[in-house]
This record gives structure tokens, C-alpha cells and sequence, in this order.
């Protein structure tokens, strides 16, 4: 059972189509204050009319309309009376469906094209002249259907953007969603404000309220349990439910013995400055046992969750009765990914999380932050005055440095990698880097070299800073750090950490290479 705290509000829905895309979309359209879901492209128009959107945006996608099987909405959506914005693979689905040509390619469009506007009456509503706009698509739309007319134009492209105005119906081939696209968002709020007539009701002020309110009412007396980890996604639910009920929230804070250094007592000192309740639990000797002698990433991970699970199990068991709930910090991408994207994204690791939880343990599951984007969560723990401290931290995996040590997990690895890391981070922050940084560590594996250290010979371990910048994770690029920063941070681990004697910087990116090593 999840909280019911869908926001009911006006909003615009997007139809995935298999974009990459789609998530950047719907997160443009609540940045205009409008709210905004993705669901499957096959939604009937039966079930998209009980969810009443304002509009409803058809995502790009890798298909060709022509290709058998491919991805296509219910016909019945055009008969609805509700505007559609179609974009790319979505736009090239509009022309089909009203008998308009596709043009089949076998080469891409793919950068950046000057769009002329022709029409500034609605899509492209106080707009003036060209813009820059961002093309990636194959086919284009060749003739297009009776009642449309072209509102916008680039050099190949004599129809980058059309509308049938009296039916509300709009195609783009190019994508409004990236930043490359100038003005882009104000294509997709004149589409979800002017032209849906949505009301921009969205915002987290409001969400905050109305999500206490829904906690008090559905929780009334129960007692809720909570897993916490210091991270900005659980510590922000365990305040959200701290503000409903307090009382009745028991917070759990679990040791792996894999964390960063000096984090339990960090994470414990500010969890409970700010008036959470929370069990510490040190349960790092049984999960490196579990660990001894697995080299194997995945089964790493693997083991790291089931331990969690245990350990989580044991701890509540003589108290579980009193438990009706649990809390989980859940992610509006989390609930899509895992459940209506239209291909399987291919597992390339398995993430810890406390997924096995609820089944286990047989309570109910609360997710208050399901609908939420991390940046709209962001913005949601900084009103209720999270700490900066735990706010502006780097992420860290769940599995910790299970998946920085590579091969064996070893007690001296481990202080290997948690000293170094903490010299890598505190040299970012001397330079004044480490908020513009995504994510920042030394990992540690099995290859050694030769070193002097003093006057004698040390056969030690390699070290590997890794220093990443990205937006979302998804991708991330190698940071250049400059040369000084490096090298401080080179001498200070040989220096300080023992048994190390070479430091190396990692140099790829994501992708083809991960951000994690394991
Ligand atoms: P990769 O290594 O796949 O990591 O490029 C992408 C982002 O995810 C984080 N990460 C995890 N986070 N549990 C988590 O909570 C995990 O098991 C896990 N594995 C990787 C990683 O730190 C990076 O930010």
C-alpha cells in the first residue's frame, strides 16, 4: 500500500514513447509550475480520461511510424478534445495518424539547427525571429496533413513545427526539452499553460503542506519505521514524516562499516541535531564477514543488500508488531523506471537499496517523495532547513565502498580507500571545488608498485582518485583538475597514508566507463 499523495492538481501527461528524454520534459513542464506525470505510450483513452489531463505530450523514441510493431498511442486519444504536443518520434506519430507523409531517412539530423518561426499566435507565443533549436531524428514529416499549417521552419526541415490550431493538436521535430534548444521551455509552458489551459498550481511549498496533512491522515497512530543514511533522499522523508508525527517516527541508522570516514558520527550528530529520532546500529563486523574472501561486484552487492535486510529484520523483530509502516525515500524515476518505461533498461549494476524491505517485514509502504524529482526533493529538505552539511555532500552508494574496493574487501583496503578519499575531499575543499563536483573518492584494488618511502623500498598499493562532474549520474564526465590540486592531493595520500605508493587519476568517462569502479 503507498501513501496517496498524488498531488490533485491540474496537469499535463507524457506519453513515452522510449525517449531519453521523456524525464527532462516532464521535469521542464514543473519547472512552469504545471504538474506533470509520464506514463506509457499504450495508455487507453479510457484510463486517460479518468486521469483528466490538461494536455498530453507524446515523447521522441527510436521507432520509425512505418517500422511493424511500432510503438503507437490509442487512436481514440485524437477524439478526447484535450490539446496533444507531439515531439519528434511523437510529432512524426501526429502526421501519421492524420495522413500527413513521413519521409523515410536512413541518415540522423543530429545538432543544432537555426528554426525560423512563421506563426507566433500560441506554441510560439511572444517569440521573435529564429532561435536555435536541437534536432535529432531520422524521418521527417514530407507533406503534412490537411488542416495544420506550418508554424515553424529550419533550412531541411520545411516543417520543424506544425498545428492544427482548432484542434490543438501541435508537432515538432526538434526538442524543446534540452537546453540547446533556445527558449524551449517557453515552448513547453505556452503548451501547458496557454494552449492546455493548466493551471501552474504546482509548487513545494504546497507539496509540503498537503503531504503532511495526507501523512497525519492516512498514518493517525500507527508507528512508523524509517532507514536512514544521512543521504538528502531518506533524511528528507524522516523530516517530512518527523513534521507530521513525530512521536510515532522511529528512525534506524545502519553501519556497514563501508562508510566514508568519520560519517556515522557526522550523520548521527546532525540527524539528531535536528530532532530526529534514531537507533544507531554498528553492524560493520558482520557484514564484512559476509564479505571475506568475495571479489565479484555484483555479488558484492548482492550480499551488502541481504545483510541490510537481516540486520534491519533482526533489530525491529522484537519490535515489529508495534510497526505498521515503513518509509522509503522513493524517486518519481525510481517508480518509472521500474515500472512503465517502454523498454528494459539492461542492468549494468545491481543497486543497493531497501526494495526487499516491506516484504519481509509485512508493513505498509510510505514513499512521500514518489512524485519527486531529486532537484524538487533538493528544494523540499532545504525549506525544511536540512542541514547544509548533509544537504551538499557528495552522493555515496549504498553498498559504500563495497564498490570502490575492487577484488577482496580487506580491513586494510579500507582504511586505504576511507583516508585517502577524506584527502581527496578535503583537498577539493581547500580548492574551492568540491560543490562543483559531482562526486569525489579514491579507490583502492589489489595492483602494487614499487615505491621509495624514505630510505627504504615499499611494494604498495596503487591508489585511483576518481573525480567526476554530471548532472544526473546518468552521464558524467572526468574532471580536469588543475595540476597543483592533483599533486597536493598525490603527496598528501603517499605521505599520510600507509602502504601506498603510487596515486593514479582516472581519466574516463561515463559513458563507456561507470562512475563507480565495482
Ligand atoms: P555508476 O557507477 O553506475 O553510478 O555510474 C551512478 C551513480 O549511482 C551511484 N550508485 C549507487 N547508489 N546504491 C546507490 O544508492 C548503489 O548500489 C549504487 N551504485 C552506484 C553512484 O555513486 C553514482 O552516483
Amino acid at each position: 500500500m503507498l501513501l496517496e499523495v498524488e498531488p490533485k492538481m491540474d496537469k499535463i501527461i507524457v506519453l513515452d514513447f522510449g525517449s531519453q528524454y521523456s524525464h527532462l520534459i516532464c521535469r521542464r513542464i514543473r519547472e512552469a509550475n504545471v504538474f506533470c506525470e509520464i506514463y506509457p505510450y499504450n495508455l487507453t483513452s479510457e484510463q486517460i480520461t479518468k486521469l483528466s489531463p490538461s494536455g498530453i505530450v507524446f515523447s521522441g523514441g527510436p521507432a520509425s511510424v512505418y517500422t511493424e510493431n511500432s510503438p503507437k498511442p490509442d487512436k481514440k486519444i485524437f477524439e478526447l478534445g484535450i490539446p496533444i504536443l507531439g515531439i519528434c518520434y511523437g510529432h512524426q506519430i501526429i502526421v501519421d495518424n492524420f495522413k500527413g507523409k513521413i519521409k523515410r531517412s536512413n541518415t540522423r539530423e543530429y545538432g543544432k539547427a537555426i528554426l525560423t518561426i512563421d506563426d507566433k499566435s500560441d506554441l510560439f507565443k511572444n517569440f521573435d525571429g529564429s532561435i536555435n533549436c536541437w534536432m535529432s531524428h531520422g524521418d521527417t514529416a514530407e507533406s503534412i496533413p490537411t488542416g495544420f499549417k506550418v508554424l515553424a521552419h529550419t533550412e531541411s526541415s520545411s516543417s520543424a513545427a506544425i498545428g492544427n490550431q482548432e484542434k490543438k493538436f501541435y508537432g515538432i521535430q526538434f526538442h524543446p526539452e534540452v537546453i540547446h534548444t533556445e527558449r524551449g521551455f517557453e515552448i513547453l509552458k505556452n503548451f501547458s499553460i496557454n494552449i492546455s489551459k493548466a493551471k501552474p498550481e504546482w509548487n513545494i511549498m504546497n507539496f509540503i503542506e498537503s503531504t503532511i496533512e495526507n501523512i497525519k491522515k492516512q498514518v493517525g497512530n500507527d508507528k512508523i519505521l524509517c532507514a536512514v543514511s544521512g543521504g538528502i533522499d531518506s533524511t528528507t522523508v524522516a523530516v517530512l514524516l518527523n513534521r507530521a508525527i513525530h512521536d510515532n517516527l522511529q528512525c534506524i541508522f545502519v553501519n556497514h562499516g563501508l562508510l566514508r570516514y568519520g560519517e556515522e558520527s557526522l550523520v548521527m550528530n546532525l540527524l539528531t541535531k535536528i530532532g530526529l529520532n534514531v537507533l544507531y546500529i554498528d553492524a560493520s563486523e558482520r557484514f564484512l564477514t559476509k564479505l571475506k574472501g568475495v571479489t565479484d561486484p555484483e555479488e558484492k552487492r548482492k550480499i551488502v543488500g541481504r545483510e541490510f535486510i537481516n540486520v534491519f529484520q533482526e533489530e525491529v523483530k522484537n519490535e515489529k508488531d508495534q510497526f505498521q509502516w515503513l518509509a522509503q525515500g522513493t524517486l518519481y524515476p525510481d517508480v518509472i523506471e521500474s515500472g512503465v518505461s517502454v523498454g528494459p533498461a539492461s542492468i549494468i549494476k545491481t543497486h543497493h537499496n531497501v526494495g526487499g524491505l516491506p516484504t519481509m517485514l509485512n508493513l505498509k509502504v510510505l514513499e512521500p517523495l514518489r512524485y519527486l524529482y531529486k532537484d524538487e526533493v533538493k528544494k523540499v529538505a532545504k525549506i525544511l532547513n536540512v542541514p547544509d552539511e548533509l544537504l551538499n555532500r557528495h552522493p555515496f552508494p549504498g553498498p559504500g565502498l563495497a564498490v570502490r574496493i575492487i577484488g577482496e574487501i580487506t580491513p586494510e583496503k579500507i582504511r586505504i580507500s576511507k583516508r585517502a578519499s577524506k584527502i581527496v575531499e578535503d583537498e577539493l575543499v581547500n580548492a574551492n571545488l568540491y560543490d562543483s563536483v559531482w562526486q569525489a573518492y579514491a579507490a583502492v584494488g589489489d595492483d602494487k608498485a614499487v615505491g621509495v618511502i624514505g630510505d627504504g623500498r615499499l611494494y604498495g598499493n596503487i591508489v585511483i582518485i576518481r573525480v567526476v562532474n554530471s548532472i544526473d549520474a546518468m552521464t558524467a564526465d572526468w574532471t580536469k583538475l588543475p595540476y597543483h590540486v592533483m599533486e597536493r592531493m598525490s603527496n598528501r595520500i603517499t605521505n599520510e597514508v600507509d602502504g601506498v605508493s603510487w596515486v593514479t587519476y582516472a581519466i574516463s568517462s561515463k559513458p563507456p566507463s561507470t562512475i563507480e569502479p565495482q
